[in-house]
């Protein structure tokens, strides 16, 4: 960040879509720099699950417009 200013930057995200998979997250980054994922995810099947972040909001094309995953 320019001039070294260091702040909470804070992103949420609402999941919806066809199926019953429900929830929401919080991304919080601290000063530091270390961001941390809290919140709650429902209607999932039992076992392991993973996501990935993309780094646009867009979805006006599919997965293809959702730019670079981190
Ligand atoms: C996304 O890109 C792939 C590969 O080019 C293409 O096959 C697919 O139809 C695209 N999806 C959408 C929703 O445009």
């Amino acid at each position: 960040m320019e001039g070294g200013a260091r702040v909470t930057v804070k992103a949420v995200v609402i999941i919806a879509g066809d199926n019953n998979v429900r929830g929401s997250l919080q991304f919080i980054q601290d000063p530091s720099g270390i961001t941390h994922v809290k919140g709650k995810i429902t209607g999932l099947s039992p076992g392991l699950h993973g996501f990935h972040i993309h780094a646009l909001g867009d979805t006006t094309n599919g997965c293809n417009s959702t730019g670079a995953t981190f």
